[in-house]
């Protein structure tokens, strides 16, 4: 039912940076609040999405450098590359911009000069690392050394990828600028500061005033405990950015002037639509506003963001809607496994709204990581849209069209069926409204079930071939359609491409909770026309081999493994993933199985490697020769605990040249990966040189 009261909606979700593609972790967030946006709109809300794309900081500056290009044909560039993706994923903005703007300049001296003025900016001199080469200020991300806890090498300025030791940069050893090699110096300068600590009050009412999901609240009140610090919103030159009104050449720290980007979204958005802006952002607004994030990035949007609002005399966000990060097959998304996937590379061999579907099914109100396992994906496609949605109307069509001239019974036969299906309506609607889109799923499944069910029960191919049955085919397909109808205008902010095509086809209006009140009775329908193929494996699989091959840019996302923001890419290494235990990709057959030569290995000797961050160097004993092995075992064992065991190899692997010499052969291990690993250690008794059968 559309909702009595229309509702003044703005939702936003995280704008991505203009240094790299979309990929399937960002579309978690992009798809869950397009749905919800799409299912507003149904329920007759005023309802604007807007976004835009983060444009400014050190990455995108240092990218720009390095492509010899200048940073704003940079942002152009990939601002064409993120809408085309989002477009064709069918998340429809009503506004895309950029932090790059004059609406945003002007929106974040405005509030700047707001907060100054109120007194809630300070400024003193700190000392930081400086690249004297570059001349430029180095973030503790773009420094790299040996960790002062392991020793480990090649590790970033403020935390070691080997033992988790966190550090200031001063205590690394042997620190380099990772932009131009040389050796850094430490060097004062000014920052600006903004008083977080003049809000807490403000905040810690805010934070428990049914703005934040229960576990994101009681993440803030540990912050709150350990105190609000004062937050360092400058950047000295060169800096890609806004410069800080009356400073001296001192720039907004991008994330000073990110969040300020939706407000400049929509007010570029305002002016091209006649709306007021002042009515979704006053202190007195009545609308509602949602910022829908990753849950990384809850601190700049439920600490800073609410009281920066407040302290310019902005009205503070109805609710913050924080999701968890996106797993492939179980694992962190991995460019060696193929499953770091752009969104460019699903479009190139996957439908799009399979994708949407499948997010949709396991999406919650809370912030718990989601698994996209393609397996799984694939036969809840096949089994729910293609064999259960889609299956209903198939069934039906054709008989409609073929014996009837596509007109359907003038009364629909089963009322209190189909009232029941309207019934359910207000219930999967509350489970949109709610973000439990998962649980709206199983709904309109049950129903889907229900359908069918009735079909088979009625067999309207076995009444089509007995005399006199015309009016009972004529009445049960038009039942079945019916509820197809129910189901897909269900489905429609998940689906809709395909809610687009079935409206063509049921030819009788948009989709919605509303005009479903009325069955179709006596309208007449276009021509059936495949509304969705299924999912081929081949196709998933060309997929994963296409993102292995083709991925090289830096990503830095609120969704994916790296979470780092505004930081280039912690891997720089030429090492291949050696730990990786990839999926089981296909099923292979006992011939293929009976080549592998797997031998009980005894480890003589195991080393660590120079300048290697994740093997280990093993001298294997397999009987009659000794092999030298690198393994990718470095994160969960010490050379130490290794020698003398036994273990299993591969022994038939054809060498491998690699950077730190020739490999030659493989050890067999299990688990995750990091501390999580573990070679197989053969049962007692076993020998080197045995054969494993
Ligand atoms: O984490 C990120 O990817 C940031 N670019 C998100 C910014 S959201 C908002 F504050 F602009
Ligand atoms: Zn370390």
């Amino acid at each position: 039912m559309p909702n009595a009261t229309p509702r003044k909606i703005l939702i936003t979700s995280a704008l991505p940076y203009a240094n790299g593609s979309i990929h399937i972790g960002h579309l978690v967030e992009y798809i869950q609040t397009d749905i919800w946006a799409r299912f507003q709109k149904m329920q007759g809300h005023t309802c604007y999405y807007v976004c835009a794309d983060d444009a400014h900081g050190t990455p995108i500056m240092l990218r720009a450098q390095n492509e010899g290009i200048t940073p704003e044909t940079l942002i152009e560039a990939v601002a064409k590359e993120h809408q085309a993706d989002f477009a064709e994923f069918l998340i429809h903005f009503d506004n895309y911009h950029s932090t790059h703007s004059e609406e945003n300049r002007q929106q974040a001296s405005e509030i700047y000069l707001r907060l100054r003025d109120a007194g809630h900016i300070t400024t003193r001199t700190i000392e930081q690392a400086y690249d004297p080469e570059r001349e430029m200020f180095l973030p503790d991300r773009f420094i790299k050394g040996t960790c002062p806890k392991c020793g480990a090498d090649d590790q970033y300025g403020d935390n070691c990828e080997k033992c988790g030791a966190t550090y200031s940069t001063a205590e690394l050893k042997n620190a380099i600028s990772a932009v131009s090699g040389a050796k850094p110096i430490s060097k004062e300068s000014e920052h600006y500061f903004f008083k977080l600590s003049d809000f807490e009050e403000m905040l810690k009412g805010w934070t428990h005033g049914g703005h934040l999901q229960s576990e994101v609240a009681k993440k803030l009140d540990e912050w709150f405990e350990a105190g609000l610090q004062e937050w360092d919103i400058s950047r000295d030159a060169p800096y890609f950015g806004f410069e800080i009104p009356d400073s001296d050449n001192k720039y907004f720290y991008v994330w000073l002037d990110a969040p300020i980007g939706y407000m400049a979204s929509f007010r570029n958005f305002c002016a091209k639509n006649d709306v007021d802006f002042d009515d979704f952002w006053s202190k007195d607004s009545e609308a509602e506003l949602y910022h829908f994030i990753g849950k990384d990035i809850i601190y700049f949007h439920a600490l800073f963001w609410p009281a920066m609002l407040e302290g310019a005399g902005f009205r503070t966000p109805t609710a913050i809607n924080a999701h968890g990060f996106l797993t492939v097959n179980g694992q962190k998304m991995s460019k060696s496994r193929g499953t770091f996937i752009k969104a460019r590379s699903w479009l190139d061999h996957l439908n799009p709204e399979a994708l949407r579907y499948y997010f949709a099914a396991k999406l919650g109100h809370g912030i718990e990581d989601l698994d996209l396992n393609l397996d799984d994906f694939r036969a809840r496609v096949n089994s729910d849209l293609v064999g259960k949605v889609v299956n209903i109307a198939s069934r039906c069509a054709g008989f409609i069209s073929k014996r009837f001239e596509g007109r359907l019974s003038p009364r629909i036969a089963e009322p209190e069926l189909y009232k029941s299906f309207v019934e359910q309506g207000s219930s999967i609607a509350q489970h949109y409204e709610d973000r439990d889109f998962g649980r709206a799923i199983r709904e309109i499944m049950a129903l889907a079930d229900q359908a069918n069910r009735y079909i088979d029960e009625k067999k309207p191919w076995v009444l089509a071939k007995e005399a006199g049955k015309e009016q009972e085919v004529q009445d049960a397909c038009s039942v079945g359609l019916n509820l197809f109808r129910a189901l897909m205008t269900y489905l429609k902010p998940v689906l809709p491409e395909m809610a687009e095509n079935v409206e063509s086809f049921l030819n009788a209006g948009p989709l919605n909770w509303g005009t479903l009140q009325q069955p179709l009775e006596g309208t007449t329908i276009n021509k059936f026309k495949p509304l969705m193929q299924r999912v081929d494996e081949k196709a998933v699989e060309a997929m994963l081999e296409d993102s292995r091959e083709t991925l090289t840019s830096t990503h830095s996302n609120a969704n994916t493994v790296d979470n780092t923001q505004n930081q280039p890419s912690k891997k720089s290494s030429s090492e291949p993933d050696t730990t990786s235990v990839e999926p089981v990709a296909e099923e292979i057959q006992f011939e293929d199985f009976a080549k592998l030569d797997l031998r009980i290995a005894r480890i003589v000797k195991a080393e660590h490697v120079k300048k290697a961050d994740k093997l280990l160097q093993l001298t294997l004993d397999i009987g009659d020769e000794q092999r030298n092995v690198f393994a990718g075992i470095k994160s969960a064992y010490s050379p130490e605990e290794l020698q003398g065991k036994l273990t299993v190899m591969v022994a038939n692997l054809a060498p491998r040249k690699m950077r730190f010499g020739v490999s030659e052969g493989m050890v067999l291990a299990a688990g995750p990966g990091g501390k999580d690993l573990y070679i197989l250690e053969p049962h007692e008794g076993a020998q080197p040189g045995m054969r494993v059968k």
